[in-house]
């Protein structure tokens, strides 16, 4: 499974990055949006730093609503760099823009994908992601994980050549779930990638051997 990290904060960035478990990142308006609002920087400088820093597929988002606009903006944001993937709504006017956009050789993400049907016109029309939002679903009393299951049936049913992107993560046990299903990729928020370290016996047991580490040291000849 590859991991991407959601989020444009540049110092979660780094530190995944520096765990060397990292594949690649998805922004969204509002995760860029909240680092434009903290950094008082340009958009496009700081997905530039976020696609330095990280070897891989960097999703962007815009924020026009119907074909001529998404491909614009997918056009001026793929310019940034060679690994942005331009996220592209689940419209019917999204769908148009993926099949321009991949005609130019530029990868699309679909983003906001709720169900298998969306998932299939997304395949056809030649997106390279999916991305269903698992977490919003669990939200509305729906079953996040059975949606991806059902997108990996249906993929794998007709052979598209399209990865299932796990989005909207909000808990270690869905990275989990997703595994079992085989999903392609997650793209997990800092927060939750940070809780996949952890497990109180591991802690209990480095502090364990710690411990009688230093009572056997007194037994050691000097
Ligand atoms: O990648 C999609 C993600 O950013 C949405 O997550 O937690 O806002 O539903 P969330």
């Amino acid at each position: 499974m590859k991991f991407f990290i959601d989020t444009a904060n540049l110092d979660e960035i780094r530190k995944a990055m520096d765990w060397g478990v990292l594949d690649g990142v998805t922004t969204n308006p509002t995760l860029l949006g909240k680092e434009v609002e903290k950094t008082h920087r340009k958009p496009n400088d700081i997905l530039k730093d976020i696609c330095e820093l990280v070897p891989g597929s960097v999703s962007a988002e815009g924020i026009s609503l119907d074909t001529d606009g998404i491909v614009k903006e997918g056009e001026e944001l793929a310019k940034i760099h060679p690994n942005i993937c331009i996220k592209v709504p689940m419209t019917p006017e999204g769908v148009k823009a993926i099949r321009i956009l991949r005609s130019k050789g530029i990868k699309v993400n679909t983003t906001l994908v709720f169900s298998c049907n969306q998932a299939l016109i997304a395949a056809k029309a030649g997106t390279n992601y999916i991305s269903p939002f698992i977490g919003r679903l669990d939200d509305i009393g729906q079953n996040g994980m059975e949606l991806i299951s059902e997108i990996i049936i249906m993929l794998e049913n007709y052979d598209f050549d399209t990865e299932v992107l796990v989005a909207s993560v909000r808990h270690p046990l869905h990275v989990v779930e997703a595994t079992q299903l085989g999903a392609d990729i997650c793209t997990i928020p800092f927060k939750v990638l940070n809780l996949m370290f952890k497990h109180p016996l591991t802690d209990k047991g480095i502090k364990s051997f710690l411990k009688d580490w230093e009572r056997a040291k007194e037994f050691m000849p000097r």
